[in-house]
């Protein structure tokens, strides 16, 4: 492929992940962290964990409380048992997803159910908008069956966990920040290009192999992020894979509204904040 109908978006960025540990002690890449909060808007964390060492899983995330936004658990390998204070439960395996609407607010454990093999997933952090942080908490857990799935005609295979890909519609959709997520395998020597609207942040996480992005071909090597510049008329982002890779494409229509965070709350004023503080600290979660 050398032209294309459409312009490509460009590297404007690029981050390499942070090792670092959450919950009682998960090792994890921490990929999106909070000085990209506003550049990424809505995406608040994305977080990879990966490892066939018991010792960097087996602890978890034992009780702790969510306020204000969505979390979105993709596990490609192993299996993640979820409780919540409001007695539901599930079993996320392997290429399952879980987006939970946090909400006004629960408190919940994700804990691995396996003590040996590799576990290797993603937890993203999508905001709400002011209107939606106070509303009901729920949880919906998709498994790897349900996630629509296609494969073009050069065998590259994209599975479509959120938003709309090339008229296949994913597995979940969201009002207002409607995001796109969508895991893309290809072969060697391939190229393919995904649409995104030209208001939308993206970005391209490469968790194996690695790709070129953009008409200028920018090299994004596994376990880095490429945060994709927004220009007029940019209408897709152009993956190009010399070898075998396999990426995460997320965007989404940024909010635009103020960000207060404090750990596990998203809010949009320290108001808010103290007050999420001062409601878990009462157990009305
Ligand atoms: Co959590």
């Amino acid at each position: 492929m050398t032209t294309s109908p459409f312009i490509s978006r460009e590297v404007e960025r690029i981050v390499n992940g942070i090792p670092t540990t959450d919950g009682a002690g998960v090792s994890l890449l921490r990929i999106l962290t909070p000085d990209l909060q506003r550049r990424l808007d809505p995406f608040l964390m994305l977080d990879e964990f990966r490892s066939d060492d018991p010792q960097d899983y087996i602890a978890g995330f034992p009780d702790h409380p969510h306020r204000g936004f969505q979390t979105v658990t993709y596990m490609l390998a192993g299996r993640m048992r979820h409780r919540d204070s409001a007695g539901n439960e599930g079993l996320l395996c392997s290429g399952g997803v879980q987006w939970m609407n946090a909400g006004r607010g629960l408190v919940h454990s994700e804990l691995p159910e396996q003590e040996d093999g590799l576990m290797h997933g993603f937890q993203l952090w999508v905001n709400l908008p002011a209107s939606l942080k106070m509303s009901e908490p729920g949880y919906r857990d998709i498994p790897t069956e349900e996630i629509p799935t296609y494969t073009t005609p050069k065998g590259v295979t994209l599975r479509v966990i959120a938003g709309a890909s090339e008229g296949v519609k994913g597995a979940v959709q969201q009002p207002v920040t409607e995001p796109l997520y969508l895991d893309v395998h290809l072969p060697g020597d391939t190229y393919h290009e995904v649409a995104l609207p030209e208001d939308y942040n993206g970005f391209v996480y490469v968790y194996d192999g690695e790709l070129k992005l953009g008409e200028q071909g920018t090299t994004v090597h596994a376990r880095q992020m490429a945060v994709l510049g927004n220009k007029a008329g940019g209408a897709c982002i152009r993956l190009h894979a010399e070898k075998p890779a396999k990426a995460l494409v997320i965007a989404g229509r940024p909010l635009n509204e103020p960000i207060a965070q404090w750990g596990p709350f998203v809010m949009n004023t320290r108001q808010e904040i103290e007050q999420a503080v001062s409601d878990y600290r009462r157990g009305l979660f």
